[in-house]
């Protein structure tokens, strides 16, 4: 069977932590390996937002929370593991995705910064020509981030906004996560039916559990 290459998904201090860690969720549920990331701001805003209080030994309380085995193809790094595998161009993985992606980490990134295993890591997929998609949660724009997401987007990144669609008629918060879940997975081609398309007429099917 062919092997599949891993995703790196980091998650970063901008409100919308849900995002981050639904995408998580319905990757492993696909049996899709994950390379994590989580910056500290992260595992702040989590605490805000989802009462998320992650003790030392983040692995096996994200997969309690996320319903998921202790089996499922996660590999967590430090975000000050320059050693890590994802570190390295010659590490071959799918791509890259920032869920949420702060201000800040946005700003690093474009400048090109290696502050963080996060900001080294996006490097790495820009040089490799590999997909990268940061997906931020703001309002209003100042002048400073929309020339960050020019500069992103001219190297080749995809820049993406949390912004659901109501086309769909969204039921629930849960609802509209998925659909800003599932845009996200649609950049990289990922199968999934986590919301009804535009002019698709059945309803989504096998959605796994929802957060
Ligand atoms: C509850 C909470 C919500 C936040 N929301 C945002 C946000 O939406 N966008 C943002 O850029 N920063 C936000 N921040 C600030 C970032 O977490 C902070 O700038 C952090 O240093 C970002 O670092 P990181 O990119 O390494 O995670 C928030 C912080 C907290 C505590």
């Amino acid at each position: 069977m062919e092997r599949k290459l891993p995703f790196v998904l980091a998650i970063t201090g901008a409100s919308g932590s849900i995002y981050g860690l639904r995408l998580l969720q319905y990757l492993l549920e696909m049996e899709q390996p994950v390379e994590l990331l989580v910056s500290r701001g992260a595992k702040e805003v989590m605490a805000t937002e989802m009462d998320l209080h992650f003790a030392a030994d983040l692995k096996p309380e994200l997969l309690t929370f996320l319903s998921l085995p202790s089996s499922a193809p996660l590999v967590l790094h430090r975000v000050d593991d320059y050693g890590a595998s994802v570190a390295s161009g010659s590490y071959p993985t799918r791509g890259m995705a920032v869920v949420p992606c702060s201000l800040g980490t946005l700003g690093a990134i474009a400048a090109g910064l290696s502050e963080s295993l996060i900001h080294r890591a996006a490097a790495v997929c820009l040089k490799e020509k590999r997909p990268l998609l940061v997906l931020l949660r703001e309002m209003p724009f100042g002048q400073i981030q929309i020339k960050n997401m020019l500069a992103l987007s001219e190297a080749g990144a995809t820049v993406a906004c949390a912004s659901p669609a109501f086309y769909h008629q969204p039921q629930s918060v849960s609802d509209m996560v998925d659909f800003v879940v599932g845009r996200t997975l649609d950049q990289f081609g990922f199968d999934h039916s986590l919301f009804k398309r535009w002019k698709e007429e059945v309803q989504p099917l096998n959605v796994p559990g929802k957060i």
